[in-house]
């Protein structure tokens, strides 16, 4: 699949590494072409500008700082249509990480990129998990991704593509469910800002 990665810090890295092994063709654009070039050069990716990723790729991943977020996307041309039709996973923490509440009064990250990119079909995802957590489990249990969205077919895909991560997914909702799944993240920002394995503060639910 052609995935383009919006971004060129540490996620961009981290996920363009695992899927190119996987066999997937990666594009990478962000506001600095030099930055651009040096990333994709961690895994034979492509550097490209963001208006030409917005034209390659079948799906988009949004791997930027929450202040980065608009200007990446006006630089990839979403608020004209660029990203219409195309599934874009959403990445982003809007999260003061110093105490890990939200930035945003009410709504989501998501949901502030899907009024940015008019027509993407926009999935929450993979802005739980570190991403240095996909380089590989050592054969314990996969990480269980929550994601959400509104259209059924990219859900699938993006599921597909956390698949290839070496993770399982859990469908949680529409893209109204955003806002949760990031208050989640903020949450074990804050246990892990307090010295807590987030993993101990949630209760362990046998099934079955
Ligand atoms: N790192 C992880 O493991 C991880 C895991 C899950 C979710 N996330 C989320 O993914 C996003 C990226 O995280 P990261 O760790 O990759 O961050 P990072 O290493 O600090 O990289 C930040 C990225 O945002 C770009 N950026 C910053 N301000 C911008 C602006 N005004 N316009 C355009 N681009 C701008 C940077 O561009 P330059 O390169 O030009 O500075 C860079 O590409 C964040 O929202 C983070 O919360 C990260």
């Amino acid at each position: 699949m052609r995935i383009g990665i919006l971004g060129t810090g540490n996620l961009a890295v981290a996920l363009g590494k695992v899927w190119a092994a996987a066999g997937h063709d990666i594009f990478v654009a962000g506001r600095s072409s030099d930055n651009a070039t040096k990333v994709a050069g961690e895994f034979a990716g492509t550097p490209i500008d963001a208006a030409g990723l917005a034209a390659k790729a079948e799906v988009v991943v949004v791997a930027v700082a929450w202040e980065g977020l608009e200007n990446i996307l006006s630089l990839a041309g979403a608020p004209q249509g660029s990203l219409a039709g195309k599934t874009v996973i959403d990445c982003t923490n809007a999260v003061d990480f110093s105490t890990g509440r939200l930035k945003l009064e009410s709504g989501s990250a998501a949901e502030f990129v899907a009024s940015l990119a008019p027509g993407a079909h926009v999935v929450k995802a993979l802005h739980l998990f570190a991403g240095t957590s996909w380089q590989g489990s050592g054969g314990g249990p996969k990480p269980t991704v929550a994601i959400c969205g509104d259209d059924a077919d990219a859900l699938s895909t993006t599921s597909d593509l956390i698949r290839d991560l070496g993770g399982a997914t859990a469908t949680v909702g529409g893209l109204s469910s955003a806002r949760q799944l990031e208050e989640a993240a903020g949450f074990v920002m804050r246990l892990v800002a307090a010295g807590h394995n987030p993993r101990s503060a949630v209760p362990d639910v046998r099934l079955g």
